[in-house]
């Protein structure tokens, strides 16, 4: 292999971090990594928050469901999909933007993915940890009063980062033939392969809790796609400007 896909390979969500600070200029440079990540048509559609407000953290804490490290991190950054700009450029030039596009929607929020994956590359390189914070969402409206955000902005996922305090073990992907297919898309054999796996997803979870989860990915799967799922996103993401046409 080589280094990069060494350590694409050996990433791992880090929710213990050890006291160690993560200087501003390390932080300013991650996000340089994150801003050169592949953008749609050029947009540059995601803005990060630093939140280093201790209250602040307290309470985005309590908003993704009572996740302590989201409070206890060194460093924790919300990923924006961001409009706002955009509207200031045509602006700029006498033009009213045309705004509520879906297209739109996914070109930022595919946007703030690419841009918080580099990031986080980037800080696996240099010995950081962390983990994505999808558990905002969960009191969106909160996290976006809290933040101030205006309309055409809305908060996509969270990021922890510090230094590692824990080493936990890789957590198994999928069978290759069941994410990669050739020429068309066929699921045959998926079953039998997804049955497999969920053997090696049983023992991850055993070893890494001692013996106390014995649950195997289709079951959590199914658990969790059995439940709605933030029924509130739609009616909150229109009233910001997001998809309505
Ligand atoms: C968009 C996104 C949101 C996530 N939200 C959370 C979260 O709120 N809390 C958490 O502990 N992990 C969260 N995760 C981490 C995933 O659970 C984790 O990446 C996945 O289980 C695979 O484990 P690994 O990253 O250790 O390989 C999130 C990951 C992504 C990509």
């Amino acid at each position: 292999m080589n280094p990069v896909i060494d350590l694409l390979n050996s990433h791992r969500s880090i929710r213990r971090f050890s006291a160690r600070e993560v200087p501003q200029a390390l932080v300013e440079e991650l996000v340089v990594a994150g801003q050169s990540a592949s953008t749609s048509s050029f947009i540059q559609g995601c803005t990060v928050i630093q939140v280093g407000d201790a209250e602040h953290r307290k309470l985005l804490a309590a908003y993704a469901g009572d996740q302590p490290y989201v409070e206890k991190a060194p460093l924790f950054l919300v990923f924006c999909a961001d409009m706002q700009r955009h509207r200031l450029a045509c602006d700029m030039h006498g033009a009213e933007m045309k705004s509520g596009y879906t297209e739109q929607f996914i070109t930022t929020t595919v946007d703030c993915a690419l841009f918080a994956q580099n990031l986080m590359i980037a800080a696996e390189s240099v010995g950081l940890g962390g983990v994505f914070i999808g558990g905002i969402r969960n009191r969106i409206k909160e996290v976006a009063e809290l933040l101030r955000l205006p309309e055409l902005v809305y908060p996509v996922f969270g990021m922890c980062l510090g230094y590692p305090d824990q080493a936990p073990v890789l957590r198994p992907r999928l069978p290759l033939p069941v994410v990669l297919k050739q020429e068309r898309y066929d699921d045959e054999g998926d079953r039998e392969r997804i049955a497999e796996y969920d053997h090696a997803v049983r023992e991850y979870y055993m070893t890494r809790t001692g013996g106390k989860k014995d649950t195997a990915w289709s079951e959590q799967i199914s658990g969790m796609l059995g439940r709605e799922s933030r029924p509130h996103m739609l009616a909150f993401l229109q009233r910001r400007g997001f998809l309505l046409k």
